[in-house]
C-alpha cells in the first residue's frame, strides 16, 4: 500500500532549504494564510510545537487541542487563550486540516478508533510523532483507503527551541502537505530531515530522538572525571557543559567533516591526542555504534508490539 513518495515530491525533498521555503510559501494555502492545525494530545511535545507556532506567527485561534486531562487543558489555556480545547478528540478534529497525533503509543490505537470516521470524511493531513508506531498501522486504524500520513520524530531539545526531527511521507502525502508539516516541525526543530523510507525512522530515532541521552551520559562520565581530576562538582559540570555546546556550535559553523575537525584540535603528542588515544583504545567508536545499533533495533521492536495491538 505504501510507495515511494511521487516524483514531485521527492524533488522537494533535495531542495536546498532557501529554495524550499519559498517553495512553502508559494504553495501552502494560497488563499489562506494559516491552516486549521488540531493536536489530540496536549502534553509536553503538543506544547512545545504550539508553543514554537505561535512565537512564529501563526495564530492560536486556528489550533485548537484536545485533551482527556481537565488540568492540562485548563494550563494550556492560562498560557494560550485563543486556543480552543476540549476533552472530546472528535471536536477539534472536526475542522482541522492538519491532525498531530500526540498522545503516547500504547493509547493511539483507541484514539484513532475516535476519530476515523472524522479522519475518513475529512482527509486531513495526519501528522503523527508518536514513537514507533508505523504509518501502515495508523493507514489501518484509519479504515483503509490511502490516508497523507507524515511521520515526525522529534527529540526533547525541542522543549527549548533547540530541537532536531526526522520526517517520513507516506505516497498520499502531496507535496503541498510536505510543505505544511515540515514548516510545522521547524516550529520546534532547528534542523528537519526527510527520510525515504520509513525504516529510516528507527535510524532517526537512534541518533536524534535518543541521542540526548548519550550526551547526557558523556557529560556526566567527564563531570565525574573532572572531580577525580581535582575541580569542584560544580566547576567540572560547568566546563563541561560550555565545552559540549562550544565544540556542537564550532561543528555547526563549519563545512569541515568532523573527523577533520578533531584532528585540528588534536596537536601531536599533546594533550588532546592523549586523550583520543585512550578513547580509542577504549573502543569508544565501537560502544557507540552498538549503543546506535541497540536503540534503531529496539524502536523495530516497540513498532510490532504497537503495530499488532
Ligand atoms: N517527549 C519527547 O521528547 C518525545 C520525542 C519524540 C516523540 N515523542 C512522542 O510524542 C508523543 C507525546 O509525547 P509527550 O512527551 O508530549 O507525552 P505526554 O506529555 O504524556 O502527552 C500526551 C498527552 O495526551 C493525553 N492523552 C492521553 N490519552 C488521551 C486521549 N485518549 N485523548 C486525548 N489526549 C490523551 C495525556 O494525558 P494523561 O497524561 O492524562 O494521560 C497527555 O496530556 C509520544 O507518543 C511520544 O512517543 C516524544
Amino acid at each position: 500500500m505504501f510507495r515511494f513518495a511521487p516524483s514531485s515530491t521527492r524533488l522537494y525533498r533535495f531542495m536546498p532549504a532557501t529554495e524550499r521555503i519559498s517553495h512553502i510559501h508559494n504553495m501552502v494555502s494560497p488563499q489562506k494564510a494559516h491552516s486549521t492545525i488540531a493536536f489530540i494530545g496536549g502534553g509536553n511535545m503538543a506544547e512545545a510545537i504550539i508553543g514554537g507556532l505561535v512565537s512564529s506567527g501563526h495564530p492560536s485561534s486556528s489550533i485548537s487541542f484536545s485533551d482527556l486531562a481537565q488540568e492540562r487543558r485548563d494550563y494550556m489555556k492560562t498560557k494560550y487563550p485563543s486556543i480552543k480545547s476540549s476533552a472530546d478528540n472528535l471536536d477539534v478534529v472536526a475542522d482541522a486540516e492538519v491532525v498531530i497525533l500526540a498522545v503516547k503509543p500504547q493509547v493511539l490505537h483507541n484514539v484513532i478508533n475516535g476519530i476515523a470516521p472524522a479522519l475518513q470524511a475529512r482527509k486531513p493531513l495526519v501528522i503523527s510523532i508518536v514513537a514507533g508506531i508505523a504509518a501502515a498501522s495508523i493507514n489501518r486504524w484509519i479504515g483503509g483507503g490511502e490516508s497523507a500520513i507524515v511521520r515526525c520524530m522529534p527529540n526533547t531539545p525541542a522543549l527549548v527551541g533547540e530541537g532536531a526531527a526526522g520526517l517520513y511521507a507516506t505516497a498520499a502525502v502531496n507535496e503541498a502537505q510536505m510543505g505544511l508539516a515540515e514548516k510545522i516541525v521547524n516550529a520546534i526543530s532547528k534542523q528537519t530531515v526527510w527520510v525515504d523510507t520509513e525504516s529510516q525512522i528507527d535510524a532517526v530515532t537512534a541518533i536524534s530522538g535518543s541521542g540526548p541521552a548519550y550526551f547526557f551520559l558523556i557529560m556526566e562520565a567527564m563531570e565525574n572525571a573532572g572531580v577525580e581530576a581535582g575541580l569542584s562538582k560544580e566547576d567540572a559540570k560547568a566546563l563541561t557543559i560550555q565545552t559540549c555546546l562550544g565544540a556542537a556550535k564550532i561543528a555547526q559553523n563549519s563545512d569541515e567533516e568532523l573527523a577533520t575537525l578533531r584532528r585540528k584540535v588534536t596537536s601531536p603528542k599533546g594533550t588532546t591526542e592523549a586523550a583520543i588515544n585512550a578513547m580509542e583504545d577504549g573502543k569508544i567508536r565501537n560502544v557507540m555504534a552498538s549503543a546506535v545499533q541497540a536503540a534503531q533495533q529496539r524502536s523495530r521492536e516497540l513498532a510490532e508490539i504497537f503495530g499488532e495491538q
